[in-house]
């Protein structure tokens, strides 16, 4: 090696550590800048807190964490810093006592480059509460008007039962036939018609939204929202979910525009008439939110957020009835005893069947969906217990936090529907139910979901025995990968026609 390179080797060297020693500067300062945040773990400069997460499961991390720092903490997602609820009196304190302050949405990268900032999801302020009050009139007139929400799901429920059906004493997946079932609900209602199981077009939009919840839960995915700057010029699976979005962005479009045509103004028919309506009334008013970026976005938000989250809990809910054959049977047993054979479940008959409703509030608890809901930020800057949490900081509320807490539940971490029964095997209702959120910023799909969650639940286990392909002790209820949210595992299973 000559002078020349050891020299520039040692040059580099300088270099590097001159470098570092700056960025650790850098990072102190900012800390200093943010003393009034709440406590949490010293971060690295750039990377955060990155190396000491398993960004598999980072709600894993923050739940651990939790026990050292308390209930608010803040941890390091690269250089930005994030705050942590934990517990449910801290959650509420937060989402309800100071609301609006804890309303806005963070500017999570994956959702902020498929939505470009507009629709009901990843807005904030008078964006966002303007779309929300749309979308729950619009939602409430076209699930309980012309045809009830009820008969739609009753009617759905036949046609998945039907193909079912079809496999006869063959294993299979159920994930696709759950999935266009769920999706058909709130198609019908956004588009205003159900699509055949079949259908390539419904292939293609269920394939686009398995891709998108499918990469916002890998590791890839946190990667990608901690480093934007950085993953959007490196190749990976992100650039084929950005082409399927700007396709299914085409799609929408194109249905809006087919509707324009012949618009009903007294009379629509479905939310994207709806939302035409509003925006050829608003047309010419500089600040209104009835444009055509925030009808794509919307329509995406509610059709993305209304297919994948019912459809894997009810795919988890059919896997812990194989997992416990016993809760199946005495499910049965209900359904057998309040509803019988002859007639089709109805959601009246859900305060009839505690039992029933207990399991359902049991799957959705024990599977955690969305272990920190969907990232929120803040409005302005806020005193909340002692601390100050800037305006725009990311907020995580950590549902899993409640909803594993030994001190409200018997049985936190095994699956047990007795966390829902009082003595008397009545229903036992728990304000730690946070499975949908809480506050302003609470799932507005909610009543919908627990709607086809009993309805599609009770018609399949009226008609099918459902049994695994493995043996009990095999079968692996966590799920296949949780970052975002969690995404329950596939499996084939069988189905038993019941006499
Ligand atoms: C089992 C089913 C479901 C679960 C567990 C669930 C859970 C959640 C959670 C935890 C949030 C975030 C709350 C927060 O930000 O603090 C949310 C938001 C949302 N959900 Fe659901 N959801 C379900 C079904 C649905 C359905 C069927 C729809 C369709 C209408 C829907 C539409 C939405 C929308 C649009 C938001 C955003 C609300 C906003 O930002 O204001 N969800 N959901």
């Amino acid at each position: 090696m000559d002078i020349f390179s050891v020299l520039e080797i040692n040059f580099l060297s300088v270099l590097i550590g001159f470098l570092c020693i700056i960025l650790v500067l850098i990072n102190r300062c900012k800390q200093s800048l943010n003393s009034r945040l709440p406590p949490g773990p010293s971060p690295l400069p750039i990377v955060g807190n990155l190396f000491q997460m398993d960004v598999k499961q980072p709600y894993k991390y923050y739940l651990e964490i939790s026990r050292k720092y308390g209930s608010v903490f803040t941890v390091w997602l690269g250089s930005k810093p994030v705050v942590v609820l934990s517990g449910y009196e801290t959650i509420k304190d937060a989402l309800v006592s100071q609301g609006e302050e804890f309303s806005g949405r963070a500017n999570y990268p994956v959702l902020m480059k498929v939505t470009r900032g507009y629709g009901l999801l990843v807005s904030s302020g008078a964006r966002w509460k303007e779309l929300r009050r749309f979308s729950i009139t619009t939602l409430k007139n076209f699930g309980m008007g012309r045809r009830s929400l009820e008969e739609r799901i009753k009617e759905e429920a036949t046609y998945l039962i039907e193909a079912l059906r079809k496999h006869g004493d063959s294993a299979f997946n159920p994930k696709e036939l759950l999935c266009n079932a769920v999706s058909n609900i709130i198609y019908s209602i956004v588009f205003g018609q159900r699509l055949d199981y079949d259908d390539n077009q419904f292939k293609f939009l269920l394939s686009v939204i398995d891709h998108y919840f499918r990469f916002l839960s890998s590791s890839n995915g946190q990667l990608y929202n901690m480093f934007p700057w950085v993953c959007q010029h490196l190749p990976g699976p992100h650039h084929q979910l950005f082409e399927g979005h700007r396709k299914l962005r085409e799609y929408v479009k194109k249905e809006a525009d087919q509707r324009l045509e012949n618009l009903d103004r007294e009379s629509p028919r479905d939310y994207i008439e709806a939302f035409l309506v509003r925006m050829e009334e608003e047309k010419g008013q500089p600040h209104s939110e009835f444009v055509y970026e925030n009808l794509v976005s919307s329509v995406w938000n509610l059709f993305s957020a209304g297919t994948e989250t019912t459809s894997s809990t009810l795919r988890h809910g059919l896997l812990l009835m194989q997992k416990y054959p016993h809760v199946q049977e005495r499910i049965q047993r209900e359904i057998d005893d309040v509803i019988g054979s002859s007639r089709s479940p109805s959601v009246q008959d859900r305060q009839n069947m505690p039992y029933t409703d207990a399991v359902i509030h049991e799957v959705q608890r024990s599977m955690d969906l969305t272990p920190t809901a969907v990232p929120h930020k803040m409005m302005r800057d806020t005193e909340f217990k002692g601390y100050c949490i800037p305006k725009d900081t990311m907020v995580l509320p950590l549902l899993s936090s409640v909803l594993s807490d030994p001190k409200l539940w018997k049985n936190p971490h095994t699956f047990d529907p007795e966390n829902f029964l009082a003595e008397d095997g009545s229903f036992r209702k728990s304000d730690a139910f946070l499975a949908f959120g809480l506050g302003k910023r609470v799932c507005l799909g909610e009543g919908l979901a627990r709607m086809e969650l009993f309805l599609f639940f009770t018609s399949l286990l009226q008609r099918f025995t459902f049994s695994s392909t493995q043996p009990l002790e095999e079968i692996n209820i966590s799920p296949e990968c949780c970052s975002f949210g969690k995404i329950p595992r596939s499996y084939y299973c069988h189905v038993k026609l019941r006499s």
